[in-house]
């Protein structure tokens, strides 16, 4: 498999304090690649340097391109989105309305060009409307499409947050914490459900996940990160045993 994501000696200091120090990994083409560690370990960091909203020192190359000093809306373009730790949506648009605004990321297509070059950009905004709902349906949504976001539970925003995500068509998707406030079944299930999705629209998962059992079961890959380095990279059975990693992290939740 091919890198599509590479990261090459990247640093990140807030204050002084350092949350990610020289972190050298890259995330193969295809697959579910897991990101895992303690707490302030630096996963949400590394995101955040990936997609550009933070800045470190390093290179970040994107299918063999550099992006490091690319800003975010261009990343996305390129075809990386990501969700966030805890959900960033508009409130007070419904659930449709939020997943919609996934289509935007999509570049050309997206709804806006509909507003202003009616009517081939119409059907394109017709054709985002039944992938949306395609989605909602497959998330469990339907139900509550014309709820208003900000009135609804944070697992079913999480959600919310990862159909829009998915109606970019993003060749890489970032998942901070999808399954955060699940319990084990539901997280199985959803993350089942997202790395079956992705595997037949040829989306490469970067997913953060709590759950070792879980990201043992559905990874490919699995990268550790511990205050900020990354202590190991491997597949989930490398990974789970390599001394580091136990003594860091999994200690007795093997
Ligand atoms: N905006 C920020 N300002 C200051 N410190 C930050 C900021 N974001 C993260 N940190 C620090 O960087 C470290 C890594 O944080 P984070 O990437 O959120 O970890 P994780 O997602 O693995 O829990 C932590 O020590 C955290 O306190
Ligand atoms: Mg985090």
């Amino acid at each position: 498999m091919t890198a599509l994501l590479e990261v090459e000696r990247l640093s990140v200091y807030f204050r002084g304090v350092v949350a990610l120090d020289e972190v050298t990994a890259s995330v193969s083409a295809g697959g579910t690649t897991a990101l895992i560690g303690p707490n302030g370990a630096g996963k949400t960091t590394l995101f955040n340097c990936v997609t550009g909203i933070s800045q470190g020192t390093g290179r970040i190359a994107f299918g063999g391109r550099d992006i490091s000093t690319m800003p975010p809306h261009r990343r996305s373009l390129l075809g990386m989105t990501r969700t966030f730790q805890t959900p960033a949506l508009v409130d007070y648009l419904s659930v449709t309305d939020n997943v919609l605004i996934g289509a935007q990321s999509a570049g050309h297509r997206g709804i806006w060009s509909a507003v202003a070059r009616p009517p081939a950009a119409r059907r394109s905004l017709r054709a985002a409307h039944e992938r949306a709902l395609e989605l909602l349906d497959a998330l469990g949504l339907t139900r509550h499409r014309g709820a208003e976001v900000g009135a609804l539970p944070h697992g079913i925003r999480r959600r919310v947050e990862i159909a829009r995500a998915l109606m970019a068509s993003p060749s890489l998707l970032l998942l901070d914490e999808p399954a955060a406030g699940m319990d084990v079944s539901e997280a199985l299930e959803m993350c089942r459900w997202l790395t079956g999705y992705a595997a037949e629209h040829d989306i490469t998962l970067l997913l953060v996940e709590h759950s070792v059992g879980l990201v043992m079961r559905l990874a490919h890959t699995v990268l550790v990160l511990d205050a900020g380095r990354l202590i190991a990279s491997g597949t989930p059975e490398e990974v789970r045993e390599d001394p580091q990693v136990v003594a860091a992290y999994l200690g007795n939740d093997r």
